[in-house]
This record gives C-alpha cells, structure tokens and sequence, in this order.
C-alpha cells in the first residue's frame, strides 16, 4: 500500500504520514490558512506566506483554494518521483502541492463524473502559465494513456511552445507574459485517459505588434525567426538578422533579453509545429506572414507638394508582394487610399500622413491578429478527439484549465489594461458567485445558520463597464458610431455625462482636488475591486473600432497565402453588417466564457508575484498585500474559517467513512441523516465541531476531518483484509461450483456406461442361458443352429476338463468320460496322449536303463505267467556280470582272444549220467558261451548250434541248454547241458537275447527231458518242496524239489 510504503521514519519507528504531515503542517506556518489562529489579520496572512516563502514553501492551501508564490527559480519539486507522490492521495495527507490540486481535480472528475476547472489567476507574473504547464504536464504523465494518447499528451505540452512564441512576449512585468488570455480543455474518457484537447484564446494584445513600451518587445516569434532561421530561409524571406533594422522591433529598445535564448526557442518551435500537425508548407506560409509584418512595418510614407501621401519605400512592397501574394500598385494604393461607400456610391479619398501611417499599423495588427486565431483553431484540429472516439461517445468528462491575464495597472493604462481589468473583475464576479455567495447560499438552503461575512460585491463595477445602453463599453460603441466629428475627448465627455455620478467612476473634472492633482485631463479612473485604476482615453475609439480599410481588406483576400485567405475570407467585403466593435466582442466572450465556467466544479490556483524585480527569495510585502488584497484572499479565508472547513452529501460522507462505524459498515439502510449522526457520534464528534444540514454535513475544522481521515488511513488494511476475503471467497465458491458441475457430469456419463455396459451383459448373458436351455433341449438332434453353442459348450468345457486332468503317466488309466458327441474324438486323443507320453518316456531313458529294460521285457515275455520265480525277479536289476573281472581266470580270457566276456556267472554244472554237481563259470561273449572249470575251458557252445533252452515253470534254477543232435560225434561225446544257476531269469534271458533265441526259451510245467548222449534221454522232474534240493532219482531222473514261493 502506498500508505505504508512511507511510513517509516528515520528513526525506524512506524508513523503514519497523515501524522507527519500534520506536524509538517504545523512547522513552517501552516499549510492552510484555515488553520491561521488569527485569520481576521492580514499581517498574519502575509506573515504566514513570509515564513513559508523563507523555506521555499511555495503553495499553502486556504481550504481547497491553492495559493502559489512565484519562487522565480527552480525548485526540486515537479519531478516524476513528487508527481507519484501525489498520486491518489487525499488532498489534506500530504504538503500542500499543485499536483495535490491537479490530481484532487482530476480524481473528482472521475469519481463524481463531473466537469472540472482550475482557475489560474493573479498579476502578470506571478506563474499562471507556469502552473498550467505544470497541470498538463501531471495530467500527460500520470493518467493512463493508450499509443494515440501518448501522442495527445505530447501534443497538449508542445502546442505551448507554439502558442507562447506567437502569443507571449518579454513586457516590462515578465519576460514571458502571456499577451491573450487562454482557456483550454482536456478532454478525458470513461477510464481517466485524455483523448482530446480545446483551445479558447481572447483578446490577443495586438497593439505590440506596431508598438512597444521602452524596455519590452514585440512576441517572441519575431525575434526567434530572426535569430533562429536558417540563412536560406532568411534569405528567402529577404529578412536582415538584426532586429534593429525593423521599426516594429526597435521601439521598445530591447533586442535582446538574457533569459530568453531566442535560437533555442526557435528549435522548440519548430519541433513543436511537426507534433503538433503542421505541414512544411504551412509553417512555410506562416513565417511568409511573421515576415510581411516586419516588411510592412518598414513601408514608409512621404508627404507630397500638394499635401498627398505616397509610399516612400519599393523594397519593403516588394518583398511583401513575392511573400504574401498580392497586387504590389493594389496594396500600395489601399495603404494611401481610404475606399468609401456612400448611397451605393465607392469614393476614393487619400490618406494623409497619419492616416496611412494607421492604416498600415491596422494592416499590421489584423493579419497578426486573426493569423493567431487561425493558429489556434489549426491547434485545435490537432488536438480534437478522434472522430472514432467521439462517436462511441468516451470522451465523457473535461477538466478546464483558465490561464488569463491577472489585474494588470501601469503608468500609462490604455484599451488594453481596461478589457483586461474589466476580465478580472468578471473573475472576481464569478469566484464571489461560485464561493463566496454559493457558500453563503448553501449553509441557508442547508438549514445552517451562521454570521454572514461581509465581502465587496464587485457587481456594480461589472455593471458600470457592461451594463447595456448604460455601461462604460456601450458608450464607448455609440461613440466609434456616432456620425459627426468624434475624438476619443468627445468619448471621455460622454462618460462624465452619463456615469457622473457613479461611485466607481472619476474623472480630472469630476475628482477632488487631492485626486484631480494626480489625475490626467485625458483620464477616467475605475475604482476597481482590486485597487483604482488611471485609463488613458487616448487611442480607445480606433482600438475599439478596430476597422481596417475595405480596400486593404480587398487586398488580403486577393492574397494568394493559403492562411491569409482563410483569414480574409471574400464575404466579409460584401457583408454591410457592421462587426461588433473590439470591447463588445470581448465582453461577450466573456459572458460565453462565465457560462463554461458555471458548468463546471471550479478549483482555484491564486497566484502571487513576489517581488517586481524577478528576484528569488525577496519578499515584497507591499506588492504581496496589494495582490492579497485584489485576489479577495482574506475575504475567502474568512469565509471558510466563519463556516465550515469541510463539507459533504451524506451519501458522500457515508460512503466514504461508513467502515469507521460498526453501525453503518457494510451498508447503512435506514435515512442519511440518521446514519451520518451514528457515525460521527461513534467517532466522537463534538458538538461544535459539526452540524448536519438537510443533506451535507459540515465539519467546522480540517483537524476533525484529518483525524476521520488518519481512522480511515487505519481501517483501510482492515477493509482490505474483509474485501480480500469476501472476494476469495467468492472466486473459491465459483471455482468449486464448476468443479462440482464437471465431477457430475463425468459422474453421470461415467454410471451412465457403466449401467450400459451391466445392461448389455446381462442382455447377453440372458441370451446365452437362453440358447444353453435350447441346446440342452435339442441335444441329441445333429449339430443344428439350435444346439450348437450348447454342444460346443459341452465340447469346450470337455476339451478344457481333459485339458486340466491329462494322465500324468501310461500307468494312470484315468480319462475323463467324453459328451457322447466326442467320444470318438476322445479316444483318439487318449491314444495320442498315451503315444505322446510313451515317446517322452522313451526318450527321457537312458542307455543302460534302455538295456535293462530290453532285457526285462524279454525276460517277461519269456517267463511272465510260465515261472513261479518271475514275479519276484521283476524288482532285481539285472546285473552287467556276476562276476567280477578278477574273477575270471587271466588264462580264459587269453584263450577267448578277441570274443570279449559280455556277462559272466557262477553255475552248477550236472553231469548228464551221475547227475554229479560241479561248480563252474558260464561266460558269454557275443557269438558263443563257455564253461570254464577254473583255467580251463570245459565246453564251447556256439549260439548258432544252440537248439533251445528249458526251464521249469517252479521257483528252482534249473536249466537245460538243448545241444545240436545232428552232428553225431559231437552228440555222441556231449549232450545237452544240465546247468543249475542262482539268477536263472537274468541268465537265460541274456542267452536268449544274446544267441537271438528268446523263441527257443521252453518254459517247461511238468519235467524237462532233455538228451544224454546218443539219443538216449534224461528226464528232470519237478516237485514243490520246502527248500531246493537236486537229486539223482529212481529212474535215472534228476529230481529237483523247489522252495514254495509266497507270490501274494
Ligand atoms: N513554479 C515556478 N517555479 C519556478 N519559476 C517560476 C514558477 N512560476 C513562475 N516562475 C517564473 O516566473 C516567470 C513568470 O511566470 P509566468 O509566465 O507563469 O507568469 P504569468 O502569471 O503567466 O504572467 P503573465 O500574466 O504575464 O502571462 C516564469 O517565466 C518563471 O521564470
Ligand atoms: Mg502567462
């Protein structure tokens, strides 16, 4: 906050600023005048505006009207830094300023959507113009402004320059007086940005261009075009540099002035003319003009023999020919001829010397004169509001800025000094009709009684000077009117006639003696609010008239200078209505000037010259007293002090403190008047310290507002803090609103699917049981549209089944029980599934587990169901050998060679007569078998000679190798072998495989015959026995009993 950003003081204690600035106020004088103990006395006036000038503190406030010194040197005071500094800040918070005027103005404008002006007054200078400028200069730098605005801003500070140089000019008072009064409005749209600008000049002082009071100049252009211009340009306008050289510059004898650097000006200018819109091609014209007036001036006349005038000078006329475009012999001719019209009859009479003399001087003074006008109006052009903006009606509110010539008394007072004194008294009129009776008027219709304040009513001076048929400047028309011979002493004459008797109003003739001492015969004096005032009737009557001859006129509209033409417009040679003589004209300017002003809400700038030498820091009391006085500053002190200070509507007054109250914060809702009372009761008003009217209240002294205002200062970051949080709040609820709206719609959408979806699978599952029933029912029917799912349901979940229960191996005969539509599609798949199996089986196994299982097969396809013995031999492995490698004599397998022992084994052997058991080894190689009896081999039986082998089907190990009997030698000498081995199974089994026999294998129930020798045969017979025993029998046969096995 602004406010708090300055409130640290250099101690580092918080302190408000309102508080400093209230001890501020109370340190050098005071800082309004309201708050003078004595405001009755003038010397404590003066005395306060002393202390503080002393201190360079130019601006002291008396209420809301700002009276500035001239301090006529430059102060540290109107830097961007103080302009922000007095941005939005309540006029009473911070040292008076006129930036705190310009910015309480500018901020009325905006909060009251109303008109605003500030009226810049006081004597020639005392810094009016000053202070305008630096108004524009605030409002150009501190309003918001858009691209086209930024250039407005330019345009409104440069069209200055321009209109000093052609309307300023260096006078005995001020080297930069403004020699016409000036009326501009800003124009702002509906957000505070200006948009536009309005020009209104009155009464331009063109007496100075033919003639200068010693000690002044003619307007600055003149010198700057001369002392500035380019040699070309110069050249081309066939101008001398030295203003001595023409004879409208040399009268005041002043050349040159040290504060003014003319060249510098020159460049301003010039630089200003292309913001400001001016084309090369009407600068070019304009100066044409600046420089025919100097031309003009050196025309020169001659008297001839014969009492006529010629001109006496071709040069000047020619120049003025080539610059301004006109007839040289028409203009010659118009500046010693008067044309006149009597009964539609034109008359040419001469002029003589005097008259030609005037004649080219009223020349001179109208082409300046109405050549400044059109500079205005081309001003205006430029800062006119864009159509586009007027049209959408933005431009909405003006704050207009009155910067007029002050009262104004000097040796010799003429003309001049009587319109612009009579425009100060219209001023003074209406500052009394705007505060002093408006004030007094809205305590009565407020209902508030107080003691009238007496004040000089200057109505009567404005009515001696504009009172119609009766006023001074109606006399004065009727004078310039007047047929028959007429003098400005006929003029002064008729005054004493018809004012005579007018308190105001003395002549030489009508004075006392005392006055009539220092009175002139040719002089009337107006004693006027400000002071009494000396005029020279000399010179009113031609000023008044104003006129120039048609005939010259005649000329200038011929001219072929654009700005000329436009000045000299054609009609006005034809027109035969008179034109209002020069003080009419200015009296209803100033009557058109009061009604703009009385729009408006007037804010006042009063200033104050200090001293008449230009000097810093010298106080002059007499001259301050003088202007104290003629500015009505005391009686406007008292007016405010008898009063009240502050005043405000109630709704106004409410609005703004209402947080102050508990009561009336946030709203008040009953009547105004009662809720102002509860609010200056809570805030402990006393009595006298206000009164409430019928709709404002009014607040005696600024002290009780600067303490409302200090609360104020203090709630604001409490009100902020509220508004913050309502504001939060409100942006979270809305936030939340539409988060909430966006949840519900996803919601719905989202359970609007969902429901969608359950529905569909519902819909779909319903289908499905109902296509399940059909197809249960039409289940035996061929595969149809109607049981097709249900079969391929049943198939599916079947395959899926049998997918889960698979036998894990071929010894698991499980197999779930097909739908009778598979049953053949099942088998096929247990086959495949048992192939598959058995494949993976085969190929898991290894070698030797492979051999083993070679050999188990065999055997059990040689023995399983024959022998009692099988079933219990099915878990023993069969062995490689029985026999050990050491085992076998080193002899045998020397013997056997290159026939490698395959499997070895301890046997019986039985003789084929005596049945006598010897032990020996049966070894196998991979073509035949032998018997070795220790180193030696018994018997060699080649596997291809080998006819057969028997078994029993007991549990003995009896077994018999049936011999080839074609061979009669050999059976002669052998027979078959009776051998008894312990691993029977595992024995015969690699036999039968080894000699490839296993079909040979007899597995025998009953007894084995088998042959001895010679075809003679032996028998072995079986019985079941406790334990084995082999025996020779009766008979001849081999007896063998076989344990009894247990095979369940
Ligand atoms: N605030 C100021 N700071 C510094 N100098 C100032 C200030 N105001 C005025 N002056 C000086 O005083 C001179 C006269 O001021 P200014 O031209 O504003 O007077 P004025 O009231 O307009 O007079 P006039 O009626 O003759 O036009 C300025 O040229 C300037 O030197
Ligand atoms: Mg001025």
């Amino acid at each position: 906050m602004r406010y708090q950003a300055r409130e640290v003081d250099i101690d580092g204690r918080v302190r408000l600023v309102m508080e400093n600035a209230l001890t501020a106020r109370d340190r050098v004088g005071v800082q309004d005048f309201v708050l003078l103990e004595n405001y009755n006395s003038e010397a404590a006036f003066i005395e306060n505006l002393r202390r503080r000038f002393r201190e360079n503190l130019i601006y002291t406030y008396i209420g809301s009207v700002l009276v500035s010194m001239n301090p006529y040197k430059e102060l540290e005071i109107y830097s961007k830094a103080q302009m922000e500094r007095y941005r939005g800040v309540s006029f009473y918070e911070i040292s008076p300023h006129i930036y705190a005027l310009s910015d309480n103005t500018y901020r009325a404008m905006r909060t009251e959507r109303k008109d605003q002006c500030i009226l810049i007054s006081g004597e020639s200078g005392a810094g009016k113009t000053e202070a305008s400028k630096k108004i524009l200069l605030y409002y150009a730098v501190t309003c918001p402004a858009k691209d086209h605005m930024d250039t407005l801003g330019d345009r409104l500070l440069q069209s200055n320059p321009v209109l000093e140089a052609f309307g300023n000019a260096k006078t005995f008072r001020n080297d930069n007086s403004s020699r016409f009064g000036k009326y501009m409005d800003v124009q702002f749209d509906f957000k505070g940005a200006p948009v536009g600008g309005h020009i209104v000049n009155y009464l331009l002082e063109k007496s100075r261009v033919v003639h200068q009071n010693h000690g002044e100049r003619n307007f600055h252009v003149f010198y700057q075009l001369l002392e500035g211009g380019e040699d070309e340009l110069i050249k081309r306008l066939n101008l001398d540099r030295n203003p001595q050289t023409y004879n409208y510059l040399v009268k005041g004898n002043c050349p040159r002035v040290s504060s003014i650097s003319d060249k510098n000006n020159w460049k301003t200018v010039k630089n200003a003319f292309s913001v400001i819109d001016f084309t090369e091609d009407e600068v070019q014209i304009l100066l044409d003009i600046i420089a025919s007036i100097l031309h003009l001036g050196n025309t020169q006349f001659g008297e001839g023999e014969d009492g006529e005038t010629h001109i006496t000078t071709e040069e000047p006329i020619m120049s003025l020919e080539k610059l301004l475009g006109v007839d040289g012999s028409a203009l010659k001719e118009a500046l010693t001829h008067r044309k006149l019209t009597a009964k539609d009859e034109e008359m040419i009479s001469p002029l003589n010397f005097e008259q030609a003399m005037s004649a080219r001087d009223a020349l001179a003074k109208a082409v300046y004169g109405r050549t400044f006008t059109w500079l205005v109006e081309k001003i205006n052009q430029s800062l006119a509001v864009k159509e586009e903006i007027y049209q959408s009606g933005k431009a909405s509110t003006v704050i207009g800025l009155l910067d007029i010539y002050g009262f104004e008394v000097l040796q010799n007072n003429s003309f001049e000094q009587f319109c612009i004194n009579y425009c100060n008294e219209k001023l003074q009129q209406l500052f009394i009709e705007l505060t002093l009776r408006s004030e007094q008027e809205e305590y009565e219709t407020e209902g508030i009684t107080w003691e009238p304040v007496t004040y000089f009513d200057n109505k009567i001076i404005c009515d001696l000077i504009e009172e119609k048929h009766k006023g001074i400047i109606s006399i004065l028309d009727e004078e310039c009117l007047r047929p028959g011979e007429r003098c400005d002493i006929s003029f002064l004459e008729t005054l004493e006639d018809s004012l005579g008797c007018h308190p105001h109003f003395v002549t030489h003739k009508l004075a006392n003696g005392k006055t009539r001492r220092i009175m002139n015969r040719d002089e009337f004096r107006l004693l006027h609010y400000a002071g009494e005032v000396n005029y020279n009737v000399d010179g009113f009557l031609d000023k008044n008239n104003d006129s120039l001859n048609r005939n010259l006129k005649e000329v200038m509209c011929q001219s072929e200078n654009k700005i000329l033409r436009h000045c000299f417009p054609r009609e006005e040679i034809f027109d035969q209505k008179r034109p209002e003589m020069a003080a009419t004209q200015f009296k209803n300017s100033l009557m058109k000037l009061k009604e703009i002003l009385m729009s408006k809400e007037p804010s006042y700038v009063r200033c104050i010259k200090p001293n008449d030498c230009k000097q810093p820091g010298k106080f002059d009391e007499v001259l301050i007293r003088h202007q104290v006085k003629y500015l009505g500053l005391m009686e406007n002190l008292r007016v405010r002090r008898a009063g009240f200070a502050y005043r405000r509507r109630f709704e106004a007054f409410l609005q703004r403190y209402k947080p102050l109250c508990p009561e009336t914060w946030p709203n008040w809702h009953g009547p105004l008047a009662d809720g102002v009372s509860t609010l200056v009761n809570h805030l402990s008003y006393k009595p006298e310290e206000y009164k409430l009217g019928r709709s404002k209240i009014f607040i005696r002294l600024p002290k009780t507002l600067f303490n409302t205002e200090d609360a104020l200062e203090a709630k604001k970051p409490e009100i902020v803090l509220t508004l913050q949080t309502s504001w939060r709040g409100y942006r979270e609820r809305a936030k939340y609103k539409r988060i909430r709206h966006a949840v519900i719609v996803i919601q719905s959408f989202w359970r609007g699917m969902k429901a969608r979806r359950r529905a569909a699978r519902r819909r779909g599952a319903a289908n499905l049981i109902r296509r399940f029933i059909k197809g249960f029912i039409y289940r035996h029917n061929d595969y149809c549209s109607e049981n097709e799912y249900f079969i391929d349901h049943v198939r599916r979940s079947f395959l899926m089944k049998l997918s889960k229960h698979l036998p894990k191996n071929v010894l698991d005969k499980n197999w779930p029980t097909p739908p009778p539509s598979l049953e053949e599609a099942s088998e096929h798949l247990q086959r495949l599934h048992l192939c598959n199996m058995v494949t993976k089986y085969c190929r898991s196994i290894q070698p030797e587990w492979k051999k083993q299982m070679t050999q188990k097969v065999a055997a059990s396809e040689i023995f399983m169901d024959r022998k009692d013995s099988y079933p219990m031999s099915v878990p023993r492995l069969f062995l490689d050998s029985r026999l050990e490698r050491e085992q076998i004599n080193l002899k045998v397998v020397q013997t056997l060679g290159t026939d490698k022992v395959q499997y070895g084994v301890n046997v019986v052997k039985y003789d084929r007569r005596g049945f006598k058991p010897r032990p020996r080894q049966l070894l196998l190689t991979n073509t035949f078998a032998v018997l070795v009896d220790r180193t030696k081999i018994k018997q060699k039986i080649d596997y291809n000679a080998l006819r057969g082998i028997s078994v029993s089907a007991l549990s003995d190990g009896m077994i018999v190798l049936h011999m080839p009997n074609e061979d009669k030698r050999q059976k002669a000498k052998k027979g078959d072998v009776v051998l008894h081995c312990s691993h029977v199974m595992e024995l015969v089994t690699k036999l039968a495989l080894m000699s490839n026999k296993t079909s040979c294998v007899n597995v025998s129930p009953g007894s084995i015959t088998f042959v001895i020798a010679r075809g003679r045969e032996g028998f072995i017979d079986f019985t079941r026995g406790s334990e084995l025993r082999v025996v020779k029998g009766k008979r001849g046969h081999l007896l063998v009993t076989a344990p009894n096995i247990n095979n369940t």
